[in-house]
């Protein structure tokens, strides 16, 4: 069972919380009473989004500047919410980056720089704030994505990265269990407003044959995933530990084109 004030005085801390999908779920455990840092390489837009989440109302939040990439500086931002909040409750590793192109167009230092973001600054992130977790127990998230386990056009080194973080969550899960660390991940289809989507379908007939192809029909909204987030880091999943769950809409399943199911009369 989740109760509004599920993390009341919970610490938390959000990898790339400054925005989009990530603020959205800041703003979810914020209303669920949580104190929330978040961060992100843009120190501004890092404050902006911490007074967003405390607009909320529910506990503080901090705003604060680090490149995953950079194990000591991701120390400084861990250093500075335990400080705050206290030991860490629950630490969600959503920072990405991501640039569709041909795998030909692709430079060994742009695919390097998109597996350092996603897949290196997840370790980070979570080796990091496992020396500074709850003892009773804590709850670790990572963000993930389809590309994980579909191959995907022009996503060559979103596939690799993310599904070596899909591989990062489950080792974890095994390692880290008799610590008492639930280390868990969470696969977003297509999300509204975003920048991962603005970058994904960028023209209008482009959004639509996204939102299409959705066996919902639409694109989920991070206040979606948010949910999923609290309900991994609540009791209510005490015993879910080192499995992906997808909140997609059914997007893994395979494309639900009208036009790929010419027989379908529903
Ligand atoms: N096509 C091909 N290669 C590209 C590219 C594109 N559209 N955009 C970037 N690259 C490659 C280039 O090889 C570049 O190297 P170069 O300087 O030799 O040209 C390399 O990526 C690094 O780019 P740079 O801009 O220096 O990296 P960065 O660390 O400042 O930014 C990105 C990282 C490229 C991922 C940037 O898009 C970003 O900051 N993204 C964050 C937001 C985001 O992607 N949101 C969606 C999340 S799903
Ligand atoms: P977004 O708004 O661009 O969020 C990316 C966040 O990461 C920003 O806060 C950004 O802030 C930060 N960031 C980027 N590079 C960083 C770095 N090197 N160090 C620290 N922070 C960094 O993107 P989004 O679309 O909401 O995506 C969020 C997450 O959901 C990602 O993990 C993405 O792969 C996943 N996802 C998205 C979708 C979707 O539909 N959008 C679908 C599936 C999965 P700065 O720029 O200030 O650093």
């Amino acid at each position: 069972m989740i109760t509004p004030d599920q993390f009341k005085d919970k610490s938390i801390l959000i990898s790339g919380g400054t925005s989009g999908i990530n603020l959205g779920i800041a703003k979810v455990f914020a209303g669920m009473g949580a104190n929330v840092a978040v961060f992100g390489r843009d120190p501004e837009k890092a404050k902006a989004a911490a007074a967003e989440v405390e607009a909320v109302g529910g506990g503080r939040s901090l705003g604060l500047a680090a490149d995953v990439r950079v194990p000591d500086a991701v120390g400084e931002v861990v250093n500075d919410t335990v400080t705050a909040f206290g030991p860490l409750d629950v630490v969600i590793a959503g920072a990405a980056g991501n640039f569709p192109a041909p795998a030909i167009d692709i430079s060994p230092k742009g695919f390097k720089t998109v597996v350092d973001i996603d897949l290196l600054g997840t370790y980070n992130v979570f080796r990091l704030g496992f020396d500074h977790r709850n003892k009773d127990g804590s709850s670790f998230i990572a963000i993930t994505a389809p590309q994980a386990v579909n191959p995907t056009l022009f996503q060559v080194h979103v596939c690799a990265a993310k599904a070596g973080i899909n591989m990062l969550v489950k080792s974890l899960a095994l390692e880290w269990g008799q610590a008492k660390v639930r280390v868990n991940g969470i696969s977003p289809g297509p999300i509204a407003n975003t920048e991962g989507m603005r970058r994904l379908a960028p023209t209008p007939e482009m959004e639509e044959r996204a939102r299409n192809s959705n066996p919902l029909k639409r694109y989920g909204e991070a206040e979606e995933i948010g949910h999923m987030a609290a309900f991994l880091s609540s009791p209510a999943a005490g015993y879910v530990n080192g499995t992906i769950l997808n909140c997609d809409g059914g997007t893994e399943l395979g494309d639900a084109s009208a036009d790929t199911q010419t027989s379908w009369r529903g």
